[in-house]
C-alpha cells in the first residue's frame, strides 16, 4: 500500500539559506491490511514524511509510491483518507458541512455523500456537535472532526499525523477502537504518534525514526522478543543447599521475609525451576520481563542521539 525508497527532504529558509536535512533518505513499506506505526521524538520528521506520501511537498530526492501509484497521483489520493497534523477546519463551516465537502471532494454525492458523512461524524463521537460552527469546537472536537473527514469516503489507505493528539482517555480509547474496526474490514493503517503503550496495542509494524533517519523498523512481535531478557522467579521455602547451589551458579538472591527473588537468565529458567523443585522449594510467581517498547525507543530513538 506504500513504498518509500530513499525518501529525503531538505529545507533551506531564511536570508542565509540555512538548510535543515529534515528527513534523510528514509525507507519503508506497508502492508495491505496492517497497522504500520511511525514514531519518532519531536522534531524528528514524522510530518515531513507524510506531507511528502500525501503530496503536499515535493521530496527532495527519493521515491514514494501509494497504492502502487507514484506520490501525488489524484487518482489515488481518492482513495487514501489523510489526518494532517493540525488539521485544518474553515472556521466557519459545521463539522457536517465540513465533512459532506471532503465526501465531495472525494467524489461522493447527494444522499450518499449526506449518509456517510453521518456515518463519519457519529463513528469519530462528534455528530452531536454537527451543525455547530466549527471555530466553537473544541480541540478534540476539531481533531474528531477531522478524522471523520478522513473516513468519509471510506478509504483503503487511512494515513493519520497523530491521530490520538487532544484527545481525552475516552477519546483515545475511541480511536483505538476505530483503528481496529478498519483494520478489521481489511483496511490499511499508518500512523505517527508518541504514545507507545497505543502502539503496542494496535500496531503490526513500526519503523522509528531518529533525525530524519529510520532507526529500527520490523514487525513489533519480532522486535520486542529479540528484547526479551531475564525472568523473575520468586521462590517459597528455599533450603540451604538450594540457596548455596543458585549462589554458586551466580545467581543472587534478594530476600523479603521467608521467600527469594532471584532474576534468572531467559534459557536458564527451566533448570532453575527444576533444581528449585528438587529440592522441595515452592514456586512462588514466574514472571518474564519483556522489553517494553518505551526501552526499545529510549535507547534508539533518545540515547542514540548523544
Ligand atoms: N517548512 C519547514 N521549513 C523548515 N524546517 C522545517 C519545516 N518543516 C519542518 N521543518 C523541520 O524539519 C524537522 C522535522 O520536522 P517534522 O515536523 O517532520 O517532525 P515530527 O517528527 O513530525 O515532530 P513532532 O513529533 O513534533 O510532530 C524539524 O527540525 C523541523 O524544524
Ligand atoms: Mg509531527
Amino acid at each position: 500500500m506504500i513504498r518509500v525508497e530513499g525518501l529525503s527532504k531538505t529545507f533551506v529558509q531564511g536570508f542565509w539559506m540555512r538548510r535543515v536535512e529534515a528527513v534523510r533518505g528514509v525507507t519503508f513499506s506497508v502492508d495491505a491490511g496492517s497497522v504500520f506505526g511511525f514514531l519518532g521524538p519531536n522534531g524528528a520528521g514524522k510530518t515531513t514524511t507524510i506531507k511528502m506520501l500525501t503530496g503536499l511537498i515535493a521530496p527532495t530526492r527519493g521515491r514514494a509510491e501509494l497504492l502502487g501509484a507514484p506520490i501525488g497521483d489524484p487518482r489515488v489520493l481518492r482513495r487514501v483518507g489523510f489526518l494532517p497534523e493540525n488539521p485544518y477546519v474553515y472556521p466557519y463551516l459545521t463539522p457536517r458541512e465540513f465533512v459532506e465537502m471532503c465526501g465531495e471532494l472525494s467524489g461522493l454525492r447527494g444522499a450518499a455523500c449526506r449518509d456517510r458523512a453521518r456515518r463519519s461524524l457519529e463513528r469519530t463521537g462528534v455528530w452531536y456537535a454537527a451543525d455547530r460552527q466549527v471555530r466553537r469546537l473544541s480541540k478534540g472536537m476539531l481533531q474528531r472532526t477531522g478524522l471523520a473527514a478522513a473516513l468519509v469516503a471510506d478509504p483503503e489507505l487511512l494515513i493519520l499525523d497523530e491521530p490520538m493528539s487532544g484527545l481525552d482517555p475516552v477519546g483515545r480509547r475511541e480511536v483505538k477502537d476505530l483503528i481496529l474496526e478498519e483494520r478489521q474490514a481489511g483496511r490499511t493503517i499508518f500512523f505517527s504518534t508518541h504514545i507507545l503503550a497505543d502502539v503496542e496495542a494496535l500496531c503490526d509494524r513500526v519503523a522509528i525514526l531518529r533525525s530524519g533517519v529510520v532507526v529500527v523498523s520490523g514487525a513489533l512481535s519480532e522486535l520486542l522478543r529479540a528484547e526479551a531478557q531475564s525472568t523473575e522467579v520468586v521462590l517459597g521455602q528455599v533450603g540451604g543447599s538450594l540457596a548455596g547451589a543458585l549462589e554458586a551458579a551466580g545467581l543472587g538472591l534478594a530476600w523479603a521475609g521467608d521467600r527469594a527473588r532471584v532474576e534468572v537468565p531467559g534459557d536458564q529458567v527451566e533448570e532453575v525451576l527444576r533444581q528449585a523443585l528438587e529440592a522441595g522449594a515452592k514456586v512462588v510467581s514466574v514472571s518474564p520481563h519483556h522489553t517494553t517498547l518505551e526501552d526499545l525507543f529510549v535507547r534508539e530513538a533518545i540515547q542514540g542521539e548523544a
